[in-house]
């Protein structure tokens, strides 16, 4: 004994007790990703579809369509149909999809917004694919993209639109800011959803929509967290005012938010926003 405390005391590991084995950090999730629950896992799954905007993409169905329906000048476009895509390809086919924008069979992905999914955390991909392999195939495979010469002049020679292989590698280069473990979850939170208009580093956007910006998400700086719940449930922003885009998004997908969550996001962009 006496030995022991000498040696400690001389720093020698040696007499020290076997360390035990560290916890592995847990990993930084949406709420409920860590159930082991099949159905759990499931459900999990289903509402991170909603919340990350995939069910407003490729419908709520996930069957598909084609987002230039209303603009035929622009060619054809779908989000395709994910009931018939999913079955036919591996896990890691569709991981490499998610997370690093590349297509299968095909040079490029457009308009898919992997290079904010790239960011989610392997427990919430692993409900996401137990949800979308719980999906019965409907419908039909949707066509490739077709882009007329008018699309490719306007989004894609003006660089607007990127390859989403690109765009993922140029997310990295300006992440939001790491506010420390006790914002992690809303930094979490908003790089997987937020980003996706208000860029990588929530900064604002031009042109989510021809014509329309996003604002740096310094503006919640302005909210109380009350405020902050009326727009994220409701749509409805500070002053009353109606919004264009926004207030689809956040009935559609950030009220599916649980309250712990809102809280956290709120808590790490109020902080964002009052920093020095
Ligand atoms: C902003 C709209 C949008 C959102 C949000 C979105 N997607 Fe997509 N997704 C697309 C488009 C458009 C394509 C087709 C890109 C192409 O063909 O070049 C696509 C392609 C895909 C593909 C590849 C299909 C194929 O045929 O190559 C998969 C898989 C996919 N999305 C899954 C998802 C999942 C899962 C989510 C949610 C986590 C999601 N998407 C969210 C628009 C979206
Ligand atoms: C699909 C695109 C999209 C996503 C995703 C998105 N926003 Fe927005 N947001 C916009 C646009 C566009 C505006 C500009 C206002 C409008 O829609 O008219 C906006 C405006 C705002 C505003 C300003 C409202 C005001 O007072 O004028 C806040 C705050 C905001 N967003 C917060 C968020 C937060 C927090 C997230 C993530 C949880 C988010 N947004 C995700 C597109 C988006």
């Amino acid at each position: 004994m006496r030995v022991c405390g000498a040696a400690i005391l001389l720093g020698l590991a040696a007499c020290q007790q076997q360390p035990k084995a560290s916890p592995k950090p847990t990993e930084i999730t949406f709420d409920g990703a860590q159930v082991t629950d099949a159905a759990a896992l499931v459900a999990h799954g289903a509402r991170l579809t909603q919340v990350l905007g995939c069910k407003g993409c490729h419908t709520p169905a996930l069957t598909g369509q084609n987002i230039f329906d209303d603009a035929p000048q622009y060619g054809v476009m779908y989000a395709p149909n994910l009931t018939q895509f999913v079955p036919r390809h591996s896990d890691a086919q569709i991981e490499a999809v998610l997370r690093r924008g590349i297509e299968p069979t095909r040079k490029d992905l457009w308009g898919m917004p992997s290079s904010v999914f790239q960011h989610l955390s392997s427990a919430d991909m692993r409900s996401l694919f137990a949800y979308l392999r719980s999906l019965r195939p409907a419908g039909e495979p949707s066509p490739p993209p077709r882009l007329s010469a008018l699309a490719k002049k306007e989004f894609i020679d003006t660089g607007q639109v990127k390859p989403e292989a690109q765009a993922v590698v140029e997310a990295r280069l300006k992440p939001a800011i790491d506010l420390g473990p006790s914002y992690a979850l809303g930094r979490y939170i908003a790089s997987v959803t937020c980003a996706e208009c208000h860029g990588p580093d929530l900064t604002g956007t031009k042109d989510v929509e021809p014509g329309l910006n996003s604002p740096n998400l310094i503006v919640v700086g302005a909210y109380t967290r009350a405020d902050f719940e009326r727009l994220m449930t409701t749509g409805v922003p500070v002053g009353g005012r109606k919004l264009r885009l926004m207030d689809e998004v956040a009935t559609h997908r950030f009220s599916r938010m649980t309250p712990h969550e809102r809280d956290a996001l709120y808590a790490y962009l109020k902080a964002r926003a009052e920093r020095p």
